[in-house]
């Protein structure tokens, strides 16, 4: 590469993700201060936690990339499409720091639905005022998630409720109280209530811009797909293959992938998706043409692991490692050898 293709990578890298550096020797000593070698995790403590849920697979880890993906796109989209929005908090962080006009937010699960339709319908600070005013034990928590027939607002409060409350955020079947929690706090450890409210306080400024559905999030991909000044985050329950993670997480878990990937393949726009790292979803991206590169996080129980980003064009994410292809075999006339080849995905 040359000095000045190098300068300008690093120089668009810095800045954007926290990466391992270290000092070089070059002729050029003041254009080389850092040299980008590999990423590594985001510290999650360093975003803005925007969002009123902790979701189990949330993106919070995910946002400076996802900042670095806008950056890269000129002119700006007008809209930010979330077709499995969950915790929301790539939305949140596209609409208060302005990187795209609007928001559509997709998700399927009523009871994360009516968190969303509530803040829509204006009643974000009835929330807020709700979460101060409760004095949270486990009978009481007990009391109000027990209640039926309640309007979409209390809908909501019982979701954050059980969102604060269950172990891991967890509201799929069979999910349960937190038992211990952090340092022996139990059901009340994950319950930050002048927090939570400042930032159901904060979602009324950006309200006017969220479109929210509850519905499949294949269906808005195909309905957005021909429009250019869109581009979609999509983040599915991670099914495909694999430890099929999302199966423990979601009450709504199961999807076409195969379609999905479908529908990526006809958006006009730009569309960034992120899975785990199973070797099926690495056969469907590549059979449907697109890139990936693999980006490292750190999971709930701290242990480093690699996720994939997969995309219709990743070159901005060069400092980041590509999948390798698997080693192919050749019939080429007079070569009796198998050539293995290293094509960047
Ligand atoms: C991996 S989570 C998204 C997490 C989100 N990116 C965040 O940062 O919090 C996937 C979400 O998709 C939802 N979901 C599953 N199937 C869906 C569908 N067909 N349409 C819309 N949402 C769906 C699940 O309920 C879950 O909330």
């Amino acid at each position: 590469m040359s000095n000045l293709k190098l300068l300008r990578r690093t120089k668009q890298l810095k800045g954007h993700f926290e990466m391992r550096s270290a000092k070089q020797q070059s002729l050029f000593p003041e254009l080389y201060e850092d040299i980008v070698l590999s990423p590594k995790p985001v510290n999650i403590a360093s975003v803005p936690q925007r969002s009123p849920f902790r979701y189990p697979g949330g993106k919070t880890w995910f946002v400076p990339v996802f900042r670095n993906w806008l950056a890269n796109h000129y002119p700006k989209p007008e809209i930010l499409i979330e077709p499995f929005a969950g915790g929301g908090i790539i939305s949140l962080t596209a609409l208060f720091e302005n990187l795209v006009s609007y928001v559509v937010m997709v998700e399927i699960d009523e009871d994360i639905a009516a968190v969303w339709q509530s803040i829509v319908d204006g009643n974000a600070e009835w929330l807020a005022k709700k979460i101060l005013d409760f004095d949270l034990t486990k009978e009481a928590v007990i009391e109000e998630i027990s209640k039926t027939g309640v309007c979409i607002k209390e809908k909501a409060f019982q979701t954050i409720l059980k969102n604060r409350t269950f172990h891991g955020g967890i509201l799929a079947e069979g999910s349960g109280f937190l038992k211990h929690g952090e340092n022996g706090k139990g059901i009340r450890s994950r319950w930050y209530p002048t927090t939570l409210a400042k930032r159901f306080d904060n979602l009324k400024l950006v309200a006017d811009r969220i479109t929210f559905r509850q519905e499949d999030g294949l269906g808005v991909i195909r309905e957005y797909s021909q429009r250019c000044d869109v581009v979609f985050f999509i983040d599915p329950p991670y099914t495909a293959g694999g430890k099929k993670a999302g199966k423990r997480l979601y009450r709504h878990f199961n999807l076409d992938h195969e379609c999905l990937f479908t529908h990526c393949e006809s958006v006009k726009g730009d569309f960034l998706m992120t899975y785990d790292n199973a070797d099926e979803v690495k056969t469907m991206a590549r059979r449907h043409g697109f890139q990936m590169r693999l980006i490292p996080m750190t999971n709930t129980h701290h242990a480093t692991m690699e996720e994939l980003v997969i995309g219709k064009d990743l070159t901005w994410m060069d400092g980041y490692p590509a999948v390798h292809e698997p080693v192919a075999e050749y019939k080429a006339a007079n070569r009796k050898k198998r050539v293995p080849t290293k094509r960047r995905t």
